[in-house]
């Protein structure tokens, strides 16, 4: 059961700054609670299903967060990036300072499906390789995709530094130049990697689903959305098509 809590801890949990920093921003007049102005930082409300405005833009209480980004090209999803700006000057300042982490992290030029979670046990139970959830990447290469490619990454490659060959659970020719690589683990630059020890080069990759969560065809890049309760850890868990816009920021 959600808990009940009085409003300053409601905006300090949902990354809205320090216990003061929230006080000052209630007291400020800044924040609605479920459509009623609220001035006083003590009052208390029950959290399912709390809506509340900052700045009159709208946002929902969440206990964890847990949302799908579409990462664009050329974003590090590093804190710290070394020669690119960082995916987290993408998202909404109180989702960073509540603490989202990539759930597995895409290269620097990889675009598609990103997962983001403050819940630890989420981000490990993703990311884990004994859970080996499979992750499947649409790559466009710079040779024609020849069936022997395809049979060389299905069979398995070696690569350096590994004892066995790795095999893809699923691959695909989807055109001439592109192929889909469903895989179990998330080795660094694995399917850069696969592609290149079976005698093709990765041109540009994309990630289209995480288990059997595919990448919304109508989250453009460099958008996010809530991802629905449903849809995590759900076997189920089918691509919901969801008009959420992303909730802007209040200054
Ligand atoms: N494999 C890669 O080579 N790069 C990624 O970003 C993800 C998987």
């Amino acid at each position: 059961m959600l808990p009940t809590l009085p409003l300053e801890k409601i905006l300090h949990s949902q990354g809205f700054g320090t216990r003061r920093e929230c006080r000052a921003l209630i007291r400020d007049e800044a924040v609605s609670v479920n459509g009623e102005p609220c001035d006083d930082p003590t009052a208390v409300f029950a959290t399912a299903n709390l809506e509340f405005t900052v700045y009159d833009e709208p946002w929902p209480y969440r206990e964890k967060t847990y949302i799908v980004f579409n990462k664009p090209a050329h974003f590090e999803c590093s804190h710290k990036p070394i020669h690119h700006p960082s995916i987290f000057g993408l998202l909404p300042p109180p989702l960073v300072l509540r603490g989202v982490q990539c759930v597995g992290r895409l290269d620097e030029d990889t675009t598609g499906l990103l997962l983001l979670s403050d819940d630890g046990q989420f981000i490990h139970r993703m990311s884990s390789p004994k859970w080996k959830v499979p992750k499947t990447y649409l790559v466009t290469a710079k040779h024609p995709v020849s069936d022997e490619l395809i049979r060389r990454l299905k069979e398995g490659v070696l690569l350096h530094d590994e004892s066995e060959p790795i095999v893809a659970l699923a691959c695909e020719r989807v055109s001439e130049y592109q192929l889909t690589l469903m895989l179990a683990e998330g080795k660094y630059h694995q399917v850069k990697r696969m592609v290149a020890a079976a005698g093709n080069r990765v041109e540009q990759l994309q990630r289209i689903r995480i288990g059997n969560l595919a990448l919304d065809t109508d989250l453009a890049e460099g958008e996010w959305r809530w991802l629905d309760p449903a849809e995590i850890g759900s076997p189920e868990a089918k691509q919901v098509q969801n008009n959420h816009q992303n909730p802007p920021i209040g200054p």
